[in-house]
């Protein structure tokens, strides 16, 4: 008997989550979407669109849609609209699935899961670019106040290990809607590009957007299989310098502090204080006093900001970021 039980409660799990498997099925009152179309929009971007069924018999509730991308990376969502934008690799192909739900959790099973899916682009193996990096370089110019910042992007790879000798390599980037193929090309002993390098771009340096790097080619003898690249751009904009400034201040706060403290405790030692500055009679107004101190204090905070300002007009180049990815 002791035996028995593990094996009669595995039975009934199993008859269990069959048979609410088979009610699923039965009662699902839910139909799935239709017309589920997957579109490449551009470099490594796919736009993800259905339609409600129009035989959804009408139910009480509000409906949405669970959406589930299989490959290149495995990813869940809910959405209640009808189309779905994605930016993702995909020289590996592309593919997902999307079911009705309820929408505010109801216990209302999920419709049959409808899916589509891209093929991934035809080549051979092997004639693929390799280890590609890609660096972009900031930098401020003062001259075109409407775009004062400047991404150049240099990227470079290897060919592949069986890339034929012939095979001519492509590059191109996608930053939001902008797309540019390379124009200056370097080039390995055997002709073929290996490297890039796009000295403007349409690349924010304020953006959060990733930048997408696509590459392809050509070869007499063999199809290319092209490469996708996701790259992260870290914030920039002079917030680099920023933080070393304020630990600069802060330090320099603390040393004069620090500088302060050993002179004040100097001073009531050795009443260094009453031998350098001898006794000044007392003011008549003290409240003319103060008000002396807070304007002299202001113009030096103005000045100062003056001087950051004139800072950040001065004319020419300067570099604030280099990326390497
Ligand atoms: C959606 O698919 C149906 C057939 O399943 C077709 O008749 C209809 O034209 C399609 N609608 C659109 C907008 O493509
Ligand atoms: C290219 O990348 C591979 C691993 O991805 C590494 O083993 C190899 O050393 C790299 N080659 C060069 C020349 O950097
Ligand atoms: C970035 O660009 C500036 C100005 O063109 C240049 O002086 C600097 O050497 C570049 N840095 C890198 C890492 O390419
Ligand atoms: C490479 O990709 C670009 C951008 O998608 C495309 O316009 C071009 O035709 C492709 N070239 C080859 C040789 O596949």
């Amino acid at each position: 008997v002791i035996i028995m039980a593990p094996a009669l409660l595995i039975l009934l799990g199993a008859t269990v989550i069959l048979s609410a498997d088979s009610l699923s099925d039965k009662k699902s009152l839910l139909l799935p979407p239709t017309n589920f179309t997957i579109k490449v929009t551009g470099l490594s971007q796919v736009l993800l669109r259905w339609e409600s069924n129009p035989d959804q018999e009408p139910v009480n509730i509000e409906l949405g849609y669970h959406v589930r991308i299989n490959a290149p990376q495995e990813e869940d969502y809910e959405t209640r609209n009808t189309e779905s934008k994605r930016v993702t690799v995909l020289h590996k192909g592309f593919s997902a699935s999307v079911q009705t739900v309820p929408w505010n959790g109801q216990p209302l099973p999920p419709s049959r899961w409808v899916s589509a899916e891209l093929k991934a682009p035809p080549g051979s193996p092997g004639t693929s670019i390799v280890n590609l990096t890609c660096t972009t370089n900031t930098t401020v110019n003062n001259h075109t106040p409407l775009r004062p910042y400047q991404v150049s992007l240099h990227c470079s790879w290897l060919a592949g290990k069986d890339a034929p000798e012939d095979t001519q390599y492509f590059l191109y980037y996608r930053y939001g809607s902008w797309t540019e193929e390379c124009q200056e090309y370097r080039r390995d002993t055997l002709n073929r590009n290996t490297a890039c390098w796009f000295p403007k771009t349409f690349i924010s340096s304020r953006g959060s957007e990733a930048l997408a790097v696509h590459a392809n080619g050509s070869s007499k003898h063999a199809p290319i299989k092209p490469f996708d690249q996701l790259f992260a751009l870290h914030a920039i904009g002079s917030d680099d310098q920023k933080p070393s400034t304020e630990w600069f201040l802060i330090v320099l706060m603390a040393a004069i502090c620090f500088i302060l403290l050993i002179f004040s405790f100097i001073c009531k030692t050795g009443h260094l204080w009453t031998r350098l500055f001898p006794p000044v009679p007392a003011p008549k107004s003290s409240i003319q006093d103060f008000f002396v101190i807070v304007s002299s204090e202001k113009t030096v905070s103005t000045e100062t900001e003056i001087e950051v300002i004139s800072y950040v007009e001065d004319p020419g180049f300067e570099t604030l970021e280099d990326s390497v990815f």
